[in-house]
């Protein structure tokens, strides 16, 4: 009697419970830079970064480098996660048979940027979303061209892009005038525009747009620039929001003309600076020091076999000069899925859902 009381309000629960679980959406498409690469820039010659070798991906399971450039997971595997995807999409360039397109494809490349001059040797996000258009052409063949734009509509595209962008425009050349940046972000803002619609003319409906952080506050820039102080630079900080805040518009201003299009703008900006100023409540207790590098706050060079090695990796908010820790990449990639605060104009799981 008991037991089956016991087994009614098993199901009665499984009833309630299930309609909240979000269903998985057909395909995960990931776009942009080394937050995002799962390997494409170990099948490309040099000089394109490359993340194959210790100290990277030692939380991994099994500690192998993989490609990624983080201590461990990075953002797309805990998405795909949380997704319910069994496994992280696949880099572009590791397919070898269709069938492995199939739960969608990762198509970042590290260094890579929105335009075209960013990033020498790496896959562009033009190149990116060339890709991705012939991924939907086969989906096409394979399953009819109705079934593929049903089945595209519904699948998620996650891209990540711009910070190398800025950096290489404030490293050739240096804090330009108001004119001359707001010309920068200009042109990088109708770029991006120009992706997004291709996209969209493809056959994708479901965009998430991760914003670019505080990249003033990277190591390898308070090494460059204040190397006594370790203050962050306002000033590329700034370029960030400027960036940052005409994403979000142009996300806004694109939604009337591209019928049917959704999207999720992440502010990492808003979300960097809200970790920082509570970084002991969200268990980080070293802001400042990269975990894996060499010189003034392990921001002189990236993460190799030879740098130096912190011992708690989950307390430091970045890994190397540039790229977060694994924790970090886990919290954010959180927040952006399952909280309300600094996504617009819903989180993630609402998106796979609406
Ligand atoms: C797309 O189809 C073409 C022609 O069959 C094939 O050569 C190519 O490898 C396919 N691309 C992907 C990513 O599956
Ligand atoms: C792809 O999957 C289909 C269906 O499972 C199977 O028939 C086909 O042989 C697979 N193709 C390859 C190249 O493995
Ligand atoms: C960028 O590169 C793509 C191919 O990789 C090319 O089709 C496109 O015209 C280029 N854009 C510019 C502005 O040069
Ligand atoms: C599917 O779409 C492609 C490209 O738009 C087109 O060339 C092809 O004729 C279409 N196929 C069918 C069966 O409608
Ligand atoms: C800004 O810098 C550009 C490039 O150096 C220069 O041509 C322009 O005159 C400057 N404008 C102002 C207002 O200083
Ligand atoms: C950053 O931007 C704000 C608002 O646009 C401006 O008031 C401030 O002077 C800028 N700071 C720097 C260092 O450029
Ligand atoms: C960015 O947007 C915020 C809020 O909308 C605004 O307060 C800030 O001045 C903007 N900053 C820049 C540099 O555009
Ligand atoms: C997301 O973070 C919250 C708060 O820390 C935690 O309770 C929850 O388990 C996390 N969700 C996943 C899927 O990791």
């Amino acid at each position: 009697m008991e037991m089956k009381s016991y087994f009614i309000g098993t199901i009665l629960l499984l009833i309630i419970v299930a309609p909240s679980v979000a269903p998985t959406p057909p395909a995960l498409y990931v776009y942009g830079d080394s937050l995002v690469d799962v390997g494409n820039n170990n099948y490309l010659p040099n000089p394109a970064f490359k993340a194959n070798f210790p100290f990277q991906g030692i939380d991994y399971p099994g500690s192998i480098p993989t490609g990624r450039f983080g201590n461990g997971y990075i953002g797309p595997d805990y998405l795909a996660k949380y997704m319910g995807f069994l496994q992280s999409q696949p880099p572009y360039l590791s397919i070898t048979n269709e069938n492995q397109t199939l739960r969608g494809v990762n198509f970042g490349s590290g260094g890579s940027g929105i335009l075209n001059s960013t990033g020498l040797g790496t896959i562009s996000l033009a190149r990116q979303v060339m890709y991705f258009q012939e991924v939907a052409s086969n989906l096409s063949r394979r399953v009819g061209n109705l079934t593929a734009k049903k089945l595209l509509a519904k699948s998620i595209c996650y891209i990540s892009s711009g910070s190398n962008d800025i950096f290489a425009y404030f490293l050739t050349y240096g804090l330009l005038n108001k004119t001359t940046n707001d010309q920068f972000i200009a042109t990088l803002v109708k770029t991006l525009k120009t992706h997004l619609t291709t996209l969209y003319n493809s056959g994708a409906r479901k965009i998430i747009i991760l914003g670019t952080a505080g990249l003033g506050c990277t190591p390898v820039m308070r090494s460059l620039l204040f190397p006594i102080s370790g203050d962050c630079s306002k000033d590329l900080n700034n370029l960030s929001i400027q960036f940052k805040n005409e994403t979000r518009a142009l996300l806004q201003n694109l939604t009337p003309t591209l019928s049917g299009l959704r999207y999720v703008f992440i502010d990492a900006y808003e979300m960097d600076s809200l970790i920082r100023a509570n970084a002991h409540q969200y268990g980080f207790t070293e802001l400042t020091n990269a975990c894996c590098g060499l010189g003034r706050f392990n921001g002189q060079a990236p993460c190799t076999p030879i740098s130096n090695l912190c011992s708690n990796r989950d307390n430091h908010y970045s890994w190397d000069l540039v790229h977060p820790t694994r924790a970090l990449a886990k919290l954010i990639s959180n927040m952006s899925y399952y909280d309300s605060l600094h996504v617009f104009p819903m989180n993630i799981q609402q998106l796979v859902n609406a």
